[in-house]
């Protein structure tokens, strides 16, 4: 582990940091947006980390985080624990994502992960991908906020993605072409502008398959 990396693994560092570079507005738009979700909606949250996102949902959503991070968990639970009531509470899990519990536990109206895609190599993104898909309510969504390698990013924001402790940083293709192995629908779209310093993220989307009416090709949706 570089120095770095022992750094950002300490919570008041990681928070500290990424406190200073993501304002709060962006927070508001990716829980409000790109992550959101009925009131009701059972919602799931694989890699969760410090449980950052639950207080959107808190109160309104079934929501449940899965990390397999014992020490991110512990804060994300106490974070959380006071937030909502009954069933709508939010309920964290130490585990894999690739844990049976994640099923068991399903379906969800939403499944969400953010940045953690770009920690898993391509086998493990393809057995998620699998995991998910028969997971997801008829209405469901699966979305994702991944950094991504573009070429009209600037190289400010392509040094500072290749510096990421994360392994398997991809091009739009790269993560369409592995979840498309088992989700149907999957559509993307780079944002360069959620970050105080040059970044770019890809918002990756997902619905169920859909069944085809006559004269309508499989896997189209109205
Ligand atoms: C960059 S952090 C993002 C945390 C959180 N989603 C957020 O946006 O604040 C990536 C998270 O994914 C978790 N993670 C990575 N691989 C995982 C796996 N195979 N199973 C469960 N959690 C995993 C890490 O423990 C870490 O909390």
């Amino acid at each position: 582990m570089t120095i770095r990396e022992r750094l950002l693994s300490q919570t008041l560092v990681y928070k500290a940091f990424k406190n200073l570079l993501l304002p709060p507005a962006s927070l508001r738009r990716i829980t409000e947006e790109m992550f959101a979700a009925d009131d009701g909606a059972s919602v799931l949250d694989l890699g969760c980390g410090y449980g950052d996102y639950a207080p959107w949902f808190a109160g309104r959503c079934r929501y449940l985080g899965i990390d397999h991070n014992p020490g991110y968990l512990e804060t994300a639970r106490r974070r959380n624990a006071h937030l909502g009531h009954g069933e709508l509470t939010p309920e964290f899990i130490c585990a894999d994502v690739s844990d049976p519990v994640v099923a068991e536990r399903g379906p969800y109206d939403l499944i969400f992960l953010g940045g953690v895609l770009h920690h898993l190599d391509d086998d493990q993104v393809r057995t998620l991908a699998a995991q998910v898909a028969p997971l997801l309510t008829e209405k469901g969504r699966f979305a994702a906020l991944e950094p991504v390698f573009d070429p009209d990013q600037r190289l400010t924001a392509r040094l500072l993605i290749a510096s990421d402790r994360g392994r398997y940083v991809r091009d739009a293709a790269g993560y369409a072409t592995l979840l498309s192995t088992a989700l149907p629908h999957v559509t993307s779209e780079v944002y360069g502008d959620l970050l105080r310093v040059p970044y770019s993220h890809l918002l990756i989307e997902a619905r169920p398959q859909t069944e085809a009416r006559p004269g309508e090709p499989v896997g189209d949706r109205p």
